[in-house]
């Protein structure tokens, strides 16, 4: 009997804050690194659930829970929190959003209109506050500074882990194929940013989850 596998909570893709029914703020991330870390931990025999956001891609055969907003999001990672030993966080979670919803469609009156937006849950630093026994991996999406700003939110979550990944490049980072990355633990330094496919990147995570895990326990 093989050594005892962590089951593992990941979110993927993005949120979407709306400010009435036909408009809504976002961002390009489609869910393919987040589906691909579960279809990896699926394959290793790891029990997993994806919790994904607003996205065109297929989740045949992974337990999936869809969401849309950040709240949604919250909310559901509060419920499913407990049940599991590792937590993922690969959605990009929306910082934002409107301070108010509006019912109906707004009007096109004025050449310009403020929106005032307001503070979404930091759902990691929530999780980070509340571990009792998890392993915490979060991502972080960088243009610049990459690796020290991942550092930065590494500590500031509480995190065990955390996928430093540059975003603002059209070759790699949302909706891409490819990343490039570096993974920072806490007991580690840095490794080298580098680059290779999401797919790559979900064997190279789950592993290091699987690895860590068993040393814990
Ligand atoms: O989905 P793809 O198209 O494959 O693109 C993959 C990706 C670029 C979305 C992914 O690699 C990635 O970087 N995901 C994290 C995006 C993000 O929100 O990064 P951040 O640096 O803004 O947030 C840091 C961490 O805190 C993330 O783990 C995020 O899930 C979490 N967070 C952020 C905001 C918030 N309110 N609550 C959170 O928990």
């Amino acid at each position: 009997m093989g050594r005892k596998l962590p089951k593992i909570l990941i979110t993927a893709g993005p949120t979407r804050e709306y400010l009435d029914p036909t408009r809504f703020m976002s961002n390009p991330s489609s869910g393919k690194m987040g589906l691909y870390l579960a279809e990896e931990a699926k394959r290793r025999g790891c029990d997993s659930l994806l919790i994904l956001g607003p996205s065109q891609l297929t989740t045949e055969g992974i337990k999936t829970i869809r969401i849309v907003s950040a709240r949604d999001l919250f909310e559901n990672v509060k419920k499913y929190f407990k049940q599991y030993d590792v937590l993922i966080m690969a959605a990009a979670v929306s910082d934002y959003r409107p301070i108010k919803y509006l019912k109906t469609k707004m009007k096109k009156e004025k050449k310009s209109k403020w929106i005032k937006l307001v503070l979404n849950p930091d759902i990691l630093s929530w999780a980070g506050r509340n571990k009792k026994g998890h392993l915490l991996v979060g991502f972080a999406a960088e243009t610049n500074d990459v690796i020290r700003n991942a550092q930065k939110k590494l500590k500031k979550k509480n995190l065990d882990m955390i996928v430093a990944n540059q975003v603002g490049m059209d070759h790699v980072g949302f909706n891409a194929t490819d990343i490039q990355y570096s993974i920072i633990e806490t007991e580690g330094e840095a490794l080298p940013m580098s680059q290779t496919s999401k797919r790559g990147l979900s064997k190279i995570i789950i592993e290091k989850v699987i690895k860590k895990y068993q040393l814990w326990k």
